[in-house]
């Protein structure tokens, strides 16, 4: 029986010889490549400053010192993102302050809830685009701007995909990531674009790029690499740093990566369209975004089971039948953690709702149209052994 992994790679001899060429040149860390690489994520973003960063968690986390974030103050958030939109608002002495998705149709952040949860304190909003779709950043934007704060876009899914909007917007055909202040994408292993670990910010505000380039350094004035290369003697260290640099290996990955992505992200899109065409209409299931298709990155494919009830029992089936499967994602605020650290209660039925019914099916490049068929078939037959049990289990 043929096996479905959720997610798979396309890395072949191009990548393998370029990082075969960093490791002749020994070379490894922050260099030229690095600053070759920034250059051309910017230009294919459309973004005037690009800096590689080790990770998304730490494009975030400098993206909210540059905005000021300190202690006591409120950052909005949506629950329903992967635990790191989150984390680096706690390492800053913040408060995220989650709020609801726009329904089971758009897992994005609802503005309504935005503007009913922005109080004085509220420095930044942290805009995840879902799966790969955009929020809404001309709504988003507005909100922002009338209440002074900053937007940072968590583009890890939404790598290469351009904004729509509604009618006239200022923002359409923009790239994700490039209409807020500063947008934050991720690398990770299963990413649109991988190189193992890695994450790039871009921004077009000058200020915004110069803190963050230095404080992926430690706050120094001066790299290492300019010191090899003879053009620095000394360093000052002018702001507190960290140590999130990137590599001249994960430059030369993401080289090859950046320029396959276009390709990758059109494969994708095909696939779900095979997707949408074998499952619409089948019983226990919806899938969200339907009515968008050639805005996204499709990073990943979600659906929802009508019955939560059975949504671990289709995950057992399917993975019976060999077909991998994830939860996108448990939502952040009923983590023990968060759960924790908050002193009121908190609810968000549509996230929880949601996550409580999502399962996300295999996407990625490198499926054929005939295995998002067999995948789709394989779904139905498990649907079908499971529905009639629900149904019971109900009545
Ligand atoms: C929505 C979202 N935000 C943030 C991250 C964190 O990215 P990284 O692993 O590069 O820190 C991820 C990665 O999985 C993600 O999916």
């Amino acid at each position: 029986m043929r096996k479905y992994l959720l997610s798979d790679v396309d890395l072949g001899e191009e990548e393998a010889h370029a990082v075969a060429e960093v490791v002749r040149s020994k070379w490894l860390s922050l260099g030229p490549r690095t600053a070759e690489f920034e250059k051309q994520f910017a230009n294919a973003m459309g973004a005037k400053y690009a800096v590689a960063v080790s990770s998304c968690t730490a494009a975030i986390h400098l993206a909210l010192q540059a905005a000021g974030v300190g202690h006591g103050d409120e950052v909005i958030v949506p629950s329903y993102t992967f635990v790191a939109s989150v984390n680096p608002i706690l390492y800053l002495g913040a408060k995220p302050v989650f709020v609801e998705l726009t329904g089971h149709h758009d897992l994005n952040l609802d503005p309504a809830d935005v503007l009913r949860k922005i109080t004085s304190k509220t420095k930044a909003i942290i805009a995840v685009h879902m799966a790969g779709f955009s929020a809404d950043m001309d709504r988003i934007m507005t909100i922002a701007a009338e209440h002074g704060v900053t937007v940072i876009e968590d583009a890890c899914h939404a790598i290469g995909a351009s904004y729509t909007g509604a009618a006239g917007s200022r923002h359409r055909d923009a790239k994700a990531g490039t209409m807020g202040h500063a947008g934050c994408f991720s690398f990770f292993a299963n990413k649109n674009l991988v190189t193992g670990e890695g994450g790039m910010l871009v921004t077009d505000d000058e200020e915004i790029a110069n803190s963050v380039r230095l404080a992926r350094s430690h706050g120094m004035t001066k790299s290492s690499w300019d010191k090899a290369a003879g053009r620095a003697f000394g360093y000052d260290v002018a702001s507190l740093g960290y140590n999130y640099r990137g590599t001249e290996l994960t430059a030369a990955l993401g080289a090859i990566q950046l320029r396959k992505l276009p390709a990758a992200n059109a494969r994708r899109q095909e696939l779900v369209v095979q997707y949408r065409e074998h499952l619409v209409g089948v019983s226990g299931i919806s899938m969200p975004f339907a009515d968008r298709i050639e805005d996204s990155a499709h990073h990943i494919f979600p659906v929802l089971v009508d019955d939560p009830m059975l949504r671990e029992p289709l995950r057992q089936e399917l993975d019976a039948r060999g077909v991998q499967t994830s939860v996108h994602y448990p939502p952040v605020h009923t983590f023990t953690h968060y759960q924790s650290s908050r002193k009121e209660p908190l609810e968000l039925p549509v996230t929880e709702d949601v996550a409580a019914r999502e399962v996300t099916l295999p996407l990625h490049p490198l499926l054929t149209d005939e295995d998002v068929v067999d995948i789709c078939a394989r779904t139905r037959d498990c649907l079908q052994a499971l529905l009639p049990r629900s149904v019971a289990n109900r009545g």
